[in-house]
């Protein structure tokens, strides 16, 4: 078992074919957004990301553009993946390709631990493919010969190819679901598990004779590996999978095998809740705590995708609203595990409501104010009970609903928290209060339990908008006064009376301007 305070988090390693769009990077700011969530818990976090290399789809799309796969794969990786996680803010511990050393072997070694244990044969596979799947189909998959997920003719195929006993394991599968529900979430997305596994699961085909852009199958160099087999193990290979007792790699497989949450979107939920645990249960290995499978983000009412060209690139939209907002809003309009639809006119409302009035005008007003009413320093700590309450309430809802993968709900709390010292201030009218020298002790008190309210809701939207919290927490003075905005702890968040008096506040730069005429 994981040590008890390790967090393991991965996303699907996303194919080469073409550039990330927001569908993509819809499931890594959410896994980004819960990792620096669990680190601001104090565990030990690793945030794993990356790209699937090899199969036809990816070497058909190098053909087409007229380079080998590793060359396009390279260039893919490095001018278009990489930088927009790092264009978005994305802290991931790791980035695995498959097509690198570490990853290879490892598929390798496993593999061949499976055929010693029995559980790989060879057999004659005859039956239709989906190039844009990569998935082996059944006939109830397909529509007037065409997949129904893409729409496009599958090829069939007849090849003598290696198999492995995935039926074996429907039984532990079953249980393993039925037991544990948490295991793979949300409900629909358990049931549909559910009802696949007591229909007719056939042993799967894991290598391909017909192309050789994949990892030779080690005692049979004529075969790759399935590239679905190949690109599940990243998630264990990128932590040292079967290395040597000891080893590092070893070491860190210790550490934070098995995975707490691999997050997917519900596109590849099979895979996931049924490959890949038969897989490790064949391994004699942990299974995941976890499969979270989240909704498709639809264009025009169905899935956007690069094969059909509706993918919205992710900076279309952080050019105009920024990438903070654009961490927020699919977190916050979109409830995890149901479908959503993006427009521009929903987002342009809540960047305006949420962001720009409720958030960023608390911000400036209380540092304006502190500026102009208290020469520029935190007043004497005070306490408003009600505040206080609010914002303990707060925390736990925020933190329940956060470590339950309900993003709306975390992040609907802690807004309406904000909310409520903007009613606050609004009640409680500093303004006019300064205008009475005798009322100083009262105005100070206003002041000191709104930007303490502030220090509050700038770590709790840390974690989904980290670039504009760390502006607001130097603004504040916080860091000098607290320490680092990443060293905040989500259990002492509540603790009333942390700014001390004295903190130096600066009204710094609009954290969320007025948009520009709506595109
Ligand atoms: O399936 N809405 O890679 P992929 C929401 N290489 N999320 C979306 C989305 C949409 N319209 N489109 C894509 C593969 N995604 C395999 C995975 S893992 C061992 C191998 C996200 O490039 C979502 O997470 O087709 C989905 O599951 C994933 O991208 C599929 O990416
Ligand atoms: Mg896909």
């Amino acid at each position: 078992m994981a040590a008890k305070n390790s967090f393991y988090l991965t996303t699907p390693i996303y194919y080469v074919n073409d550039a990330p769009h927001i569908g993509h990077a819809y499931t890594t700011v959410a896994g980004d957004v819960l990792t620096r969530w669990h680190r601001a818990k104090g565990e030990q976090v690793w945030f794993l990301t990356g790209t699937d290399e090899h199969g036809e789809k990816v070497m058909n799309a190098a053909e087409k553009n007229g380079v080998t796969p590793q060359a396009w794969c390279d260039r893919l990786v490095e001018e278009a993946w990489k930088p927009v996680w790092k264009d978005l803010n994305i802290a991931n511990d790791d980035f695995i390709r498959t097509t690198e050393v570490r990853h290879e072997s490892r598929v390798q070694r496993f593999l061949q631990g499976l055929k010693d244990a029995g559980h790989i044969y060879l057999a004659k596979y005859e039956g239709p493919y989906c190039i844009g799947c990569e998935e082996f189909k059944l006939p109830g998959d397909l529509e007037e010969g065409k997949c129904k997920v893409h729409g496009r003719p599958v090829e069939t195929l007849s090849e003598e190819n290696w198999f492995f006993k995935l039926s074996a394991f429907v039984p532990a599968l079953i249980e393993r679901y039925t037991k544990h529900p948490e295991s793979c979430e949300p409900t629909s997305a358990r049931n549909e598990v559910l009802s696949f596994l007591h229909g007719e699961v056939k042993d799967l085909s894991i290598s391909r004779s017909t192309f050789n852009w994949g990892i030779p199958v080690p005692w049979d160099t004529e075969q790759v590996i399935y590239v679905w087999f190949d690109a599940l193990l990243n998630y264990a290979t990128a932590i040292g999978l079967g290395d040597e007792p000891g080893s590092e790699g070893a070491k860190k497989f210790e550490e934070f095998w098995p995975a707490n949450v691999h997050l997917v979107g519900k596109d590849i939920l099979r895979f996931h809740a049924v490959i890949w645990p038969a897989m490790l249960m064949a391994a004699g290995l942990p299974v995941p705590e976890k499969i979270f499978a989240h909704g498709w983000l639809l264009v025009g009412g169905e899935k956007m995708s690069k094969s059909k060209l509706t993918g919205i690139a992710p900076k279309d939209i952080t050019d105009h609203f920024g990438v903070d907002a654009f961490r927020y809003y699919f977190l916050r309009a979109i409830p995890f595990g149901t479908d959503g639809s993006f427009s521009w006119e929903d987002m342009g409302a809540r960047y305006t409501s949420e962001l720009a009035n409720d958030f960023g005008n608390l911000a400036s007003r209380i540092t304006a104010m502190i500026e102009k009413y208290s020469g520029g320093t935190v007043p004497a700590v005070a306490h408003d009970a009600g505040l206080a309450k609010a914002l303990t309430d707060a925390v736990e809802v925020a933190d329940k609903s956060m470590l339950a993968l309900d993003f709306q709900g975390g992040i609907g709390a802690i807004m309406e928290f904000c909310k409520k010292v903007n009613g606050y201030v609004t009640e409680k009218e500093p303004w006019a209060i300064a205008k009475d020298e005798s009322r100083t002790v009262e105005l100070n008190e206003v002041l000191y339990n709104t930007i303490e309210s502030v220090r509050a809701l700038a770590v709790l939207l840390h974690p989904v908008m980290p670039a504009t919290c760390e502006i607001l927490w130097q603004s504040i003075g916080a860091d000098t006064a607290i320490g680092a905005i990443a060293d905040q702890r989500i259990s002492g968040i509540s603790t009333w009376g942390q700014l001390p008096e004295g903190s130096a506040v600066t009204k710094g730069a609009v954290l969320f301007p007025r948009l520009e005429e709506a595109k």
